[in-house]
């Protein structure tokens, strides 16, 4: 079986991504450390055991990690005009597990014993913002080295963002944790930027054959979604144009680690991030001629196997 650990701040395409994981076959997920991020850390804990639950994968351990950026003062920026205020699009589930099921190791120190216990063979998805896998670097710098691979959402490859004119959420949420992250030195790591997304978005037409299949998952999807969905909407009135199609931008790291073979194109090269810019904080910067002379490079992904991923999001409903 394919070991992975997954690192996220459970929004709507966070989920997305990990009922895909979940329904993958030969995947075996240790562990799932909670971020803020897209909404508060208790949120993103809660929305992480109700995902787990309607999947029917209770078992899963999840762990509570960091609660703010490393440097946010104990404040992270949330991105609830997408995906509603408790992260989940504001469904509220009464029956849907709470907080006592969270573990009480800490989800750094979970994250640093599963590597060393697994160390090299298995792989980390992070569809958050950095700030637990950048505690887990400076408190163990091999940390890294231990990991079989590491997929990342985040950061952006022209300098476009999403939630600043350069800067992508995850990065933006907090830079010095991506900074952190991208400059140890470690294992194959791969990045799924916001334009890579966008621009290789799903149909709309398979959009609504997938939310319409007639199970209980889907119909758990057809409720979080539909905040995202209204949202979307607005934003197509001003003709934005990553909303052209179908976005799950979490769900192509998820991809990618659950099946490297949908990574069909990437830019091999160094990558930083942007801390001091007025402008640009938070930016991803793609080092394509060598300038920074950083041993380690990152494959930065701008093709995918679009059979394989429609595939992947699919079985994840079913
Ligand atoms: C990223 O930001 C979050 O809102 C999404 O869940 C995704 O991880 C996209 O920029
Ligand atoms: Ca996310």
């Amino acid at each position: 079986k394919k070991l992975l650990l997954v690192d996220l701040d459970c929004g709507v395409d966070d989920a997305q991504a990990l009922m895909s994981a979940l329904a993958a076959p030969g995947i075996e997920i240790l562990g799932i450390t909670c971020c803020h991020g897209n909404t508060t850390l208790d949120n993103v804990c809660r929305n992480t055991l109700r995902v787990l639950q309607v999947c029917g994968r209770s078992e899963i351990p999840v762990y509570k990690g960091a609660s703010a950026p490393l440097l946010g003062y104990g404040h992270s920026i949330h991105a609830s005009n997408y995906h509603g205020k408790d992260g989940l699009g504001d469904v509220p589930d009464l029956s849907a597990p709470g907080l006592e099921n969270v573990q009480k190791e800490h989800a750094v120190l979970a994250m640093l014993r599963l590597a060393n216990e697994y160390s090299g063979r298995v792989s980390l998805v992070a569809t958050g913002p950095l700030t637990n896998l950048a505690l887990a670097v400076n408190m163990e710098p091999s940390f890294p080295q231990k990991l079989k691979s590491l997929f990342i959402m985040g950061g952006n490859m022209e300098s476009r963002g999403n939630v600043t004119a350069c800067g992508e959420f995850n990065f933006t949420c907090d830079p010095e944790a991506a900074y952190i992250v991208l400059n140890a030195y470690g294992c194959p790591t791969y990045i799924a930027t916001w334009e890579f997304t966008f621009k290789n978005y799903l149909s709309w037409a398979f959009h609504d054959k997938w939310i319409n299949q007639e199970t209980r998952k889907a119909e758990f999807m057809r409720k979080i979604c539909a905040h995202a969905a209204e949202f979307t909407e607005k934003c197509s009135d001003t003709e934005e144009d990553w909303t052209k199609g179908f976005v799950s931008c979490d769900s192509y790291a998820m991809a990618a680690a659950v099946d490297e073979s949908c990574v069909t194109g990437a830019i091999n090269c160094a990558v930083s991030v942007e801390l001091a810019g007025t402008l640009t904080r938070g930016m991803m910067v793609l080092d394509i001629t060598g300038k920074l002379e950083k041993k380690n490079k990152a494959f930065v992904i701008t093709k995918f196997d679009m059979e394989k991923f429609e595939r992947f999001m699919m079985a994840a409903l079913k």
